[in-house]
């Protein structure tokens, strides 16, 4: 009888030390992997952000490459042309101020920078795919699109380190080597891969049958860049340029539907198709990279918002550019931002900002306004637009 009750017993009590040990090994696992860490518990500690992407957040290469974009970008913030695209920040900037660090320098830009906290391989134009270049004159568009960032980024990781070891003022302005784990890896392009279908004419489903190719190739650097020890990658979707007046003032582009808020269906319809592969991309990384925090951003259905309820939102004329000049939406394909034109021997300045960028969306017809990156980066600091919905600062994480 004794027996009988002894053994359910032993189990329960075997069942119960190994329970403990459990919990305690789980106990000392979680606090030894905080120990050397800050105190917030979850909170990844993310020492530089390495960048990759088009205009969306491009704090500086492009102009390196070919000059500086001119007054009045800037003037909301930087008080001076700052090589963005905008009138101040970009979701970026807000990014690397949200962890601590400063803003980040363009790797293109050999002046004045800093890479001790990451570096910026974003230029305004890029593609995912390489440019056509022998159509490179119809598109106006970057060379340096993914794969070369990607080059860049690769040449940046290795030499960095060898003039780091050299110490002085290299110590200073080039990455640790650990960074290049420990960093958060962020996205933002695909944008001009179907807009640079649209300025080459191609069709509405011309530009649909490129998307899962430039998938398959952003898909191919997310695993280099992991190849590299990248870890913790946040990445955006792309957003509506079916509300964007670059796109909706194009010849091809003016007969096209209207949804209620005054953008062009086909447009969104295409970048929504882009997005759902860019989702589908993300699952199968996570799959195939075991050791990666991958997180998806919908930022398009925040930019959406922001056009379709902009008075909700405290903005107004959601659909114009705050700055350029005639048309419908304030915007000239042909004279752009800051644009002059000769009268009578004297240069004027026809393509003038508005009033009060801080109500607009829009800033110069392409790009967005610093008080739109803003409210966009509000909403997805908190993961709440994110897929797994975990915050920015805990985006090391695999799971939620
Ligand atoms: C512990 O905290 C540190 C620093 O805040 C963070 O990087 C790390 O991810 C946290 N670890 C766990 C298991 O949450
Ligand atoms: C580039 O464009 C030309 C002209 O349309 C075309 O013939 C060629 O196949 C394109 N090349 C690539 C790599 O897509
Ligand atoms: C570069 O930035 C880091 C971190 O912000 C700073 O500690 C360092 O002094 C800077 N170096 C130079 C040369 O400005
Ligand atoms: C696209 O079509 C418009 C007219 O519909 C034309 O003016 C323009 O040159 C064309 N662009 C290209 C790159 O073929």
């Amino acid at each position: 009888m004794s027996k009988l009750i002894e053994t359910p017993f032993i189990t329960l009590w075997l069942l119960i030390l190994l329970f403990l040990s459990q919990c305690s090994f789980i106990i000392t696992y979680s606090s030894s992997y905080n120990d050397s860490k800050s105190s917030s518990l979850r909170h990844c500690k993310f020492p530089a952000i390495f960048n990759f992407g088009d205009s969306n957040s491009d704090t500086g290469g492009l102009s390196a490459a070919f000059g500086q974009a001119g007054p009045p970008s800037g003037m909301t913030y930087f008080h001076h042309p700052a090589g963005r695209y905008s009138d101040g920040r970009l979701i970026i900037d807000f990014i690397a101020k949200k962890l601590g660090l400063e803003y980040l320098s363009a790797y293109l830009d050999s002046v004045g920078s800093n890479f001790s906290h990451g570096a910026n391989f974003a230029t305004a134009g890029s593609t995912i795919r390489a440019p056509n270049t022998t159509l490179r004159q119809a598109g106006g568009f970057s060379p340096f699109s993914l794969d070369v960032q990607f080059t860049q980024f690769n040449d940046f990781h290795r030499r960095s380190q060898l003039f780091r070891n050299k110490g002085g003022v290299y110590e200073t302005v080039l990455p640790r080597a650990e960074y290049f784990s420990e960093a958060l890896y962020t996205f933002d392009i695909g944008q001009n891969d179907l807009a640079g279908g649209y300025f080459r004419n191609l069709t509405i489903d011309q530009v649909k049958a490129n998307v899962p190719d430039v998938l398959a190739q952003f898909k191919t650097i997310i695993k280099y860049v992991y190849d590299q020890g990248g870890r913790s990658f946040w990445i955006h979707n792309t957003g509506p340029v079916g509300c964007l007046p670059y796109i909706m003032d194009l010849p091809i582009a003016r007969d096209a539907p209207l949804d209620k808020a005054g953008c062009k269906i086909p447009y969104n319809e295409v970048a929504m198709f882009f997005n759902r592969g860019l989702k589908e991309t993300v699952a199968q990384l996570r799959k195939e990279l075991n050791l990666a925090a991958i997180t998806y951003v919908d930022v398009y259905s925040l930019k959406y918002s922001l056009f379709s309820q902009a008075k909700q939102h405290g903005f107004e004329e959601p659909l114009r550019a705050c700055c350029g000049h005639g048309g419908k939406y304030n915007y000239n394909m042909h004279v752009g931002c800051g644009g002059k034109v000769k009268i009578n021997g004297k240069e004027v300045l026809i393509a003038k900002p508005c009033e009060n960028p801080s109500v607009r969306i829009c800033w110069d017809g392409v790009h967005y306004t610093e008080a739109a990156n803003k409210w966009i980066f509000d909403k997805i600091v908190d993961g709440s637009f994110s897929d797994p919905p975990i915050p920015l600062n805990m985006a090391c994480h695999r799971n939620s």
